[in-house]
């Protein structure tokens, strides 16, 4: 039986309560721990790590708005914070450090889908952060007895999502019969993954796999389409419109995931359209009580 400690600061970039709610169901799991601070902590890492085999590294500034406006906010969080932690990985003894990176690495689109040997050419300082931390685990696993690995998700969706992104905002409004805004004119396409694909892979990196990996659904969907969806599944009423595109938002993303078929076993087993039920319905569940 693993024992888990998770370790999070409760940034405010989206509302903590709604961080604390996604974690109630597990706080009187005697196998769980919460550690209230930050990364960028060492002295704390290090007293964590002592006696961790994996660690499971999701802390981030996500978001590329945010970093578009703050961009020092997440080169320290996403690139100093994955040193740190490397760095406290190895004088620790861990035994693998799993990255949770993005599709943002790749940024400027050269072919679709993207595999690992697309050019990396970020839009966003988030994407230019997301990238440096990549760098810093493939050099450390070089230089140290340390394995690492870094899942390149395409966009995470369903229960426990940041509230920030599409999907989530859409179903909100569809649910409410409230005008649907899409930034730009729709055609902006996008890959995403269900929740229960990315957990599944980053128990099958625990144990196989060195280096950059895609984990996303395989297929693709332009913004569009995907609001359209959401009106359908909710059986909603709400209007579409179309506003200004944002910057730092890449054109495309769409993962060729054959490498991590290869080496890690990993399908994404659930597809957009059942995953957009169950978040639905997830969402009526949860959200709502
Ligand atoms: N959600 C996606 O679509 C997506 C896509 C690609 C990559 N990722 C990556 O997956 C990981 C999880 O993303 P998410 O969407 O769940 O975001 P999230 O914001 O919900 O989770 C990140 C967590 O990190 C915490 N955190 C931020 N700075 C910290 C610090 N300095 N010290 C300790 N904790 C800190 C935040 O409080 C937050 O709870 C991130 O590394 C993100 O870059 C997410």
């Amino acid at each position: 039986m693993a024992t888990v400690v998770c370790l999070d600061n409760f940034d405010s970039y989206y509302d903590p309560q709604v961080k604390r709610k996604n974690i109630e169901t597990f706080m009187d799991n005697p196998n769980f721990e919460l550690v209230e601070g930050n990364i960028l902590d060492k002295q704390l890492l290090y007293d964590l790590f002592e006696d961790v085999d994996y660690v499971f590294h999701n802390a981030a500034q996500a978001g590329v708005r945010i970093s578009v406006d703050n961009p020092s906010k997440s080169h320290s969080a996403n690139a100093t914070g994955t040193l740190n932690i490397l760095e406290t990985a190895v004088k620790a003894g861990v035994k693998k450090v799993i990255n949770a990176s993005s599709s943002s690495v790749y940024g400027k689109v050269s072919y679709l889908p993207f595999d690992e040997n697309h050019p990396n050419l970020p839009v966003s300082p988030y994407g230019a952060s997301k990238l440096i931390a990549e760098h810093y685990c493939r050099v450390f696993n070089e230089l140290h007895d340390l394995d690492t690995i870094s899942l390149r998700y395409f966009t995470v969706f369903g229960p426990r999502m940041r509230p920030d992104l599409a999907i989530n905002i859409f179903t909100k409004k569809a649910l409410n019969n409230e005008t649907i805004e899409i930034f730009g004119d729709g055609s902006k396409t996008r890959d995403f993954t269900f929740i229960d694909n990315v957990v599944d892979a980053n128990i099958r990196a625990m144990k196989n796999g060195i280096g950059e990996y895609n984990i996303g659904g395989g297929e693709r969907i332009s913004i569009r389409e995907l609001a359209e969806k959401i009106v359908s599944i909710t059986d909603s009423e709400s209007e579409i419109i179309y506003s200004d595109s944002m910057k730092g938002d890449a054109e495309h993303t769409w993962s060729d995931v054959s490498k991590a078929s290869r080496d890690l076993g990993y399908s994404p087993k659930i597809g957009l359209e059942e995953g957009l039920k169950r978040y639905v319905q997830w969402y009526i569940d949860f959200v709502n009580q």
